[in-house]
């Protein structure tokens, strides 16, 4: 496995693959990898022969300087699990060779619509900064495929809406969230839990799981069904954030037309940020 951190070096390694004709799956990523990350690369390898994976802590995302200055970095170890996984490349640039002329003058890419809704209006520019490094690392990796995990469902939305804008020659490959036996969403965050923390975090799952049941029966306001996930939720100890049911396609509110919902939690507990989400087949009558 080549370990890059050179832009110009990284070319040259991807230049000697193209000319030999092998297609490139990419996975980008921000470090600090789990089960959930090894899966993207090893959806990746069944669709393309070389997989090549960045690791960029990308500061235009964050919207608090002191969760990029806390965001765990481990290097050492997330090389290793590459290796093993079977990674050709890990391209592993520093911040001044991404943004040599700082953050503020950078060419920015922005989905409109999708990037400012949701998470994007509790998080303004996180999106904005997600899709601009995305944009970036695929111009460097010029990969056939790229893996997202559907974990980040507005991510993903996102990024699928930016390669048909552009006409991107990127096939997106969505990859479904690993899970650990409790039902909990695998996440970098869930290291962040404390140990009575980490018993009360299968919650989430649990009442996401209830809540698309209810909507799958479609006898009640969803507002109502949101406001007893948010009860339910609050009294296993989390402090709900967000819950949203809206359109899969636009993220917008659901209509007559919507065959598909896409149920979106955001909750903390103690001091870290969970999220999950589940995609509802929708019956209608609307009960908004
Ligand atoms: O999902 C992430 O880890 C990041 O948003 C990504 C896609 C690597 C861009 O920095």
């Amino acid at each position: 496995m080549l370990v890059i951190d050179s832009p110009k070096v990284l070319r040259e390694a991807i230049k000697k693959f193209k000319r030999q004709g092998k297609a490139i799956c990419f996975t980008p990523t921000m470090g600090n990898l789990h089960q959930g990350h090894i899966e993207l690369v090893k959806q990746g390898q069944k669709v393309a022969p070389i997989s090549v994976v960045s690791i960029f802590v990308n500061p235009m995302q964050f919207n608090n300087p002191d969760d990029l200055k806390n965001y765990p970095k481990t290097l050492d170890a997330d090389c290793q699990a590459l290796e093993a996984a079977g990674v050709d490349i890990v391209f592993t640039p520093n911040s001044e060779v991404i943004y040599p002329n700082g953050l503020t003058t950078q060419t920015y890419v922005e989905v409109p619509g999708l990037c400012d809704c949701l998470e994007g209006e509790l998080r303004p520019g996180h999106f904005r900064g997600m899709s601009t490094i995305v944009n970036k690392l695929f111009n460097l990796v010029q990969p056939d495929y790229a893996c997202f995990g559907e974990k980040d469902f507005q991510q993903l939305a996102i990024i699928k809406q930016m390669v048909t804008d552009l006409a991107m020659p990127i096939e997106i490959i969505p990859v479904a969230t690993v899970r650990e036996e409790s039902g909990l969403a695998m996440s970098s965050r869930n290291n962040k839990l404390t140990e009575t923390e980490k018993l009360k975090a299968p919650l989430l799952a649990a009442v996401m799981n209830q809540l698309s049941n209810d909507v799958q029966k479609n006898t009640t306001q969803h507002s109502l069904l949101i406001a007893d996930a948010c009860q339910e939720l609050e009294l296993g100890g989390f402090n709900t954030d967000a819950i949203h049911i809206v359109d899969v396609q636009t993220l917008q509110a659901v209509t007559e037309q919507s065959k598909q919902a896409v149920i979106l939690m955001a909750a903390f507990l103690g001091s870290t940020r969970l999220i999950d989400n589940k995609v509802v087949t929708l019956k209608h009558n609307l009960h908004q």
